[in-house]
């Protein structure tokens, strides 16, 4: 049995775009930025290839980017292959790109993990790779900290419909890992049914198989706006 990574890194970075100002509008997008002299991105590889059982990544990387960042990932001598295959308008079209280029047998695990949580765990890798194996899915998620309402948006603002029981919510993160011929039929049926979801296991969801779920952790932040640059970088001086 193979572990093949997807690591979508094809994203814009629009929210942090946006927060830090008109400056840095014209920047590189926010997985190149540099956390302690390493772009977020490497720092990303560096976990997956760490991991025994990965044989391979694949690296979907916008077209304008792809070509310039391939010296640059030559010179870091991963030590595992990593093939760039072309982004995609969003982060599912990027993932698909990924996936139609991967050879794998039904039952290798495929990651997917987003190549701005670059503070993910061996542990939690190896975890969700295990619960992959038994289950054909699973991701890491958090337990919700906060209370939880559904909200509905009138012309004034939004209004409180319900509060869901914060027992019954777990957020999201990545790695999600799924048996090979589970993903891909999941990707087949949201294609023909034009369903575009936020991440991989709302797609196998509806493809009517079950997703597990184990722990992630709360340092496993997805690198979004300009404040989670720096808390990454508290969190990163604070590991070693
Ligand atoms: N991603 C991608 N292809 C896209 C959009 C996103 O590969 N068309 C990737 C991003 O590079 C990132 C991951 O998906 O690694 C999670 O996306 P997100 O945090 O939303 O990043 P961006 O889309 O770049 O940021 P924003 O939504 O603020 O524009
Ligand atoms: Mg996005």
């Amino acid at each position: 049995m193979n572990v093949i990574v997807i690591i979508p890194a094809a994203g814009l970075g629009t929210r942090m775009a946006a927060a830090s100002g008109a400056r840095v509008v014209a920047a590189a997008s926010k997985q190149f930025t540099e956390l302690d002299g390493v772009p977020i991105l490497v720092h990303t590889l560096r976990k997956f290839v760490a991991v025994l059982q990965v044989s391979e990544i694949y690296l979907a990387l916008r077209p304008s980017e792809a070509a310039g960042y391939q010296p640059r990932l030559a010179q870091e001598k991963l030590g595992k292959p990593v093939r760039v295959v072309e982004g995609g308008e969003h982060r599912q079209q990027s993932v698909a790109h990924a996936l139609a280029a991967v050879k794998a047998a039904p039952d290798d695990v495929i990651l997917v993990h987003d190549a701005v949580r670059p503070l993910v765990d061996p542990e939690i890798i190896q975890n969700v790779i295990d619960a992959a194996v038994r289950h054909g899915a699973a991701i890491a998620a958090v337990p919700a900290v906060d209370t939880i309402k559904q909200v509905e948006r009138t012309a004034e603002g939004a209004v409180i419909r319900a509060t869901i029981p914060r027992a019954q919510i777990v957020m999201a993160q990545t790695p999600q890992g799924f048996r090979y011929d589970v993903l891909k039929k999941a990707f087949a049926e949201a294609e023909a049914d034009g369903f575009t979801g936020t991440d991989e296991a709302s797609l196998v969801e509806r493809s009517g198989h079950e997703v597990f779920v184990v722990m992630g952790s709360t340092r496993n932040i997805k690198i979004t706006t300009p404040a989670d640059l720096e808390l990454a970088e508290f969190f990163l001086k604070h590991s070693s």
